[in-house]
């Protein structure tokens, strides 16, 4: 199916390549916006919500997992990638989406989930009932045991959810059998990809949601998708966990590649699915692939490979200068070196969410998350640092992300009681890391309406802290200094003049020394990361975090401002 008539990309984006500088939002569609009151954000919803999001002023939205799925790691477990999760919709809301977004000069991409199906997979369904060693099991990873009778796991890796990563499964004759790979949970068992029934089934995946007007592709875990053969014990002093590692843990030097974090493997598929993306005009696929250090995460972004991938290493930076300053140099260094855009993030549906995250000297792991038993975090602060961070990011060249709630300066709930949570993780760890909830907690659009206005009944999948009412998108609506008008004014000056497609020059020597600035085109993006205000280079004040800040003011801690100078 071709992108409806009407569609406006071309005006809106003149010129090809319009990943390079784009501003993608993220929907958890869960979290979004419910349409039809079950608790469950859909996509009757998130069409709804359309016009707040042209508003905006972003580019594309990137939805997670839509489709068919049991929904035991939130749609990170497809059962059908071929269909719409009844929770979420239709496949004909899906082509209503993607027909009502491009009127508004905005792309939908997909979630792809490659490196695992749903063990309700009618393909998993198939390998269980087939005997070891058939066609069916090898579409998977399936392996004996070790032990007299196999009664141990084939080796010693770890699920990322907690846990070891085998599950053994009793045979069709109701005999103890083989084990399966999980490098998640175990209801979401690892593919094989070294069988071309797989890749063929997931080229032609890919060309069923390009062909309806899918923009491209977010794919999931795209550095865990390759084994080492033999599936060797993971060297317990190896520590390129994936993303395991919080900013104060960092991958020590590997002593040998990882079993199955960034083989070299999984570059032959990148190449793959980029000639099917090449196929279609204009789209794009981000990896999320959590390799470090940057420069091995740009060989993901190689002229024929992805056309972006996330940028991890700046999302785990904390709020300092230096710090910050160094990553920045170093990401649009390595992605140049490889001819791609940096692509900027700091909050996602697996991480705690940015305006709560830099609050903290010490954060929890990655994924780890925060419960009422952890030291609370200071919210002013975090709004604080949460909205100059947001304040840099979008002054920078290249492309970037933003998560839902974010532009309204959302905390992380971090109180959800044990009773409530969903995420594998909470499960497979006994509660010992409460997991990600805290950052899926369904959004505020109203501060008076039955669950915030995200969904007419009340109800909520996940429950909703009092304190959202503050951060209601009605009530920043026109105000004056609210979150969403500093995101809305940002997205403006960062198109007007063209950002995205920038190029960065440091100009500390117009600040202080706890201060950094940098200027892209025109404009002259200043960072006050100290407890001194100073006063601000000469030049048009375009937008700033600081309520009430004049052109020539004095810049206070944790502020940020555009200027023209
Ligand atoms: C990715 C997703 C995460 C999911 C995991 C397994 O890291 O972002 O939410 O749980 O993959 O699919």
């Amino acid at each position: 199916m071709l992108l409806p008539m009407q569609t406006t990309f071309t005006e809106s984006k003149p010129g090809a390549e319009w990943w390079r500088s784009a501003v993608i939002y993220q929907i958890y569609p869960r979290s979004f916006a419910d349409g039809n009151g079950d608790g469950i954000g859909d996509i009757p919803g998130i069409t709804s919500r359309l016009d707040s999001l042209a508003e905006l002023g972003i580019d594309a939205i990137w939805c997670s997992p839509l489709t068919k799925s049991p929904q035991k790691d939130a749609g990170y477990d497809v059962s059908d990638y071929r269909d719409i999760e009844p929770l979420f919709g239709t496949l004909q809301d899906f082509d209503e989406l993607v027909a009502k977004a491009g009127e508004r000069g905005i792309r939908i991409i997909m979630d792809l989930v490659p490196n695992h199906s749903s063990e309700e997979h009618g393909w998993f369904k198939e390998a269980l009932a087939a005997k070891p060693g058939s066609a069916a099991r090898n579409r998977y990873m399936f392996r004996d045991g070790k032990g007299e009778n196999g009664e141990l796991a084939p080796n010693n890796w770890e699920s990322v959810f907690g846990g070891p990563a085998w599950t053994r499964i009793t045979e069709a004759d109701g005999t103890l059998g083989q084990w399966y790979l999980h490098i998640f949970d175990k209801s979401q068992p690892d593919f094989n990809w070294e069988n071309p029934e797989v890749m063929e089934e997931f080229d032609s995946v890919l060309r069923f949601w390009l062909d309806r007007g899918a923009a491209g592709f977010r794919i999931d875990v795209a550095h865990g998708l390759v084994k080492e053969e033999g599936l060797p014990d993971v060297v317990l002093n190896d520590s390129t966990m994936g993303g395991q590692q919080g900013p104060d843990d960092k991958p020590k030097d590997r002593v040998s590649p990882h079993p199955f974090w960034g083989r070299e493997g999984v570059h032959e598929i990148n190449r793959r699915w980029r000639k099917v993306l090449d196929e279609y005009e204009d789209r794009a696929m981000c990896a999320e692939a959590w390799v470090m250090p940057l420069s091995r995460m740009a060989t993901w972004v190689r002229p024929d490979e992805y056309h972006q991938t996330f940028n991890f290493a700046f999302l785990d930076t904390p709020w300092d200068k230096q710090k910050l300053q160094a990553v920045i140099d170093e990401s649009i260094e390595e992605f140049s070196n490889v001819g791609a855009p940096p692509t900027w993030v700091l909050s996602n549906h697996d991480v705690i969410r940015h305006a709560t995250r830099l609050s903290y000297d010490q954060v929890p792991k990655q994924g780890d998350g925060i419960g009422p038993d952890y030291e609370q975090p200071d919210e002013a602060k975090g709004l604080r640092r949460g909205r100059a961070a947001s304040a840099l990011m979008l002054g920078l060249p290249g492309g970037a992300y933003v998560y839902q709630g974010e532009e309204l300066g959302l905390p992380e709930h971090t109180t959800l009681e044990g009773s409530v949570r969903q995420d594998p993780t909470y499960f497979r760890t006994n509660g010992e890391r409460v997991g990600r909830d805290g950052c899926r907690v369904p959004i505020p659009w109203t501060a008076s309406e039955p669950a915030f206005g995200f969904s007419k009944t009340g109800e909520t999948w996940l429950p909703q802290p009092e304190s959202f009412k503050n951060y209601a998108r009605a009530a920043q609506e026109g105000v004056v200094g609210s979150t969403l008008e500093l995101y809305k004014s940002l997205l403006q000056v960062r198109k007007q003049y063209a950002l995205g497609n920038g190029s960065l020059q440091w100009r500390n020597d117009l600040v202080p020394a706890g201060a950094f600035a940098f200027q892209n085109g025109p404009v002259l993006v200043v960072v006050n990361f100290t407890n001194e205000p100073f006063a601000l280079p000469a030049g048009e004040l375009l937008v700033t975090t600081q309520l009430g800040l004049a052109a020539e003011g004095h810049l206070e801690a944790d502020q940020v401002a555009w200027i023209r100078a």
